[in-house]
């Protein structure tokens, strides 16, 4: 008889590449972008001086920075061509949806889309960083009626985001925040959406359809879904006082507490420590110690209770609903973030590829053949 074969469901506990782009390590609960321990990015650099470093693996000199920013400033703006796009969707449609429907449709614009040299794929992977939250902010708008907002090219990517999308900039500590999450969003190794991004890569298939397959992977609960149901959650709890009742009833219907766990992270996760210091900034900037009282609860309920801890998008879908931003919003923020990290990926993976093709083991119906 043949051996069975071992399955290693949901690829679990499985090394299926090098990469150099960012080492998490579970045991010590830490997190490296590029040999720099996450916690030290987010609280001396920018989130541009973080692309950069992941995408050329050395932190940008003075220089290197400015050129960076003057080219992401100058594709800030929203194609027309795109906002024709996205006119053509229902403003009910999932922003992750008209996220994903954008991108595609950059990607069919872009003469130099099939052009896999490195030059070219880091001029698209830039371009991406600049029009993403022009995508989000202006879906986010729409829905409220709003006119869309043309770009400042004097801000930061932080602050411009957040101007495009409200129409002013908010006090530093609002763009100190968003700038931290979106350095801790940035790179986690192979997650589901950027392992997805490098199977399409290893087909030698172009860098828009590995992002638009990554935004697909993205936005399920299980993975950077889990900041929307965050706040899915905390609506439906309601006040602090009902946190640990619900949770009781959440369990007993077995359902997943999403934003707790994590694949990698058994005892936490290292980010979470850096975010909830800049959500605990927040609740403090807008005086809603009601929201703290609820986040901890429920923390503390789940503790108690499955002794699952959580994982990076527990506080940053209540910092992003603090900010203002629509709760369907916060994974476009979360792709915004992680197109750095995809892209660093999907140039790694064209660098030294070879075709991602498992193996699967047999376990339908036996041979057989048709009646004569
Ligand atoms: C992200 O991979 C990455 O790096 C992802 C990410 C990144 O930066 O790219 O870190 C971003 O996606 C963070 C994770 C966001 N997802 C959620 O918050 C969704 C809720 N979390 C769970 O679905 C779960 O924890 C996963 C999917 C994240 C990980 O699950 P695993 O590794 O597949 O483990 P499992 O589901 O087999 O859980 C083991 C046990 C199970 O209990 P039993 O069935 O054995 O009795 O723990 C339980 C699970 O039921 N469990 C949970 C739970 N997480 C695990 N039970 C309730 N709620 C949870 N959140």
């Amino acid at each position: 008889t043949t051996t069975e074969p071992e399955i290693r469901k949901g690829l679990a506990g499985v090394y299926a590449d090098y990469t150099a782009v960012s080492k998490v390590n579970a045991e010590t609960n830490s997190l490296l972008y590029r040999g720099y321990p996450v916690q030290e990015l987010a609280a001396n650099c920018s989130f541009e001086q973080v692309a950069y470093l992941l995408w050329h693996g050395e932190l940008p000199t003075a220089t290197q920075l400015e050129e960076l920013q003057h080219v992401e400033r100058s594709f800030r703006s929203l194609d027309p061509e795109i906002k024709q796009v996205i006119d053509i969707l229902p403003t009910s449609a999932h922003p992750m949806d008209v996220l994903r429907t954008a991108v595609s449709a950059i990607g069919a614009l872009d003469p130099h889309a099939d052009d896999s040299s490195v030059e070219s794929n880091l001029a698209k992977s830039v371009q991406l960083l600049a029009q993403i939250p022009a995508v989000v902010a202006y879906d986010q708008r729409r829905r409220h009626g709003l006119d869309i907002i043309e770009p400042n090219d004097e801000l930061s990517y932080a602050e411009n985001f957040l101007y495009v999308t409200f129409g002013e900039v908010p006090d530093k500590v609002v763009v100190d925040a968003f700038n931290v999450s979106l350095i801790l969003y940035a790179e986690h190794s192979f997650n589901a959406s950027t392992f997805t991004a490098r199977v399409i890569t290893s087909t030698l298939s172009d860098l828009y359809s590995a992002v638009v397959g990554g935004i697909g992977a993205l936005k399920g609960p299980l993975h950077g879904g889990a900041n929307e149901a965050v706040m899915h959650i905390f609506d439906e709890i309601g006040t602090a006082d009902k946190a640990a009742d619900w949770l009781a009833g959440a369990l007993a219907e077995k359902r997943k507490i999403m934003g707790f766990g994590h694949r990698v992270y058994k005892n936490g996760d290292s980010r979470v420590p850096t975010m909830k210091a800049s959500l605990d900034t927040l609740v403090e900037y807008y005086q809603r110690p009601d929201l703290a009282e609820l986040y901890d609860n429920l923390e503390e309920a789940m503790t108690g209770g499955k002794n699952i801890k959580p994982n990076l998008d527990y506080p940053s879908g209540p910092a992003y609903h603090l900010m203002g931003f629509d709760t369907p919003t916060f994974t476009p923020l979360f792709v915004a973030a992680r197109i750095t990290g995809w892209t660093a990926h999907i140039m790694e993976q064209l660098a030294a590829n070879s075709l991602i093709r498992p193996l699967s083991a047999y376990n339908g119906v036996d041979e057989r053949h048709l009646e004569r």
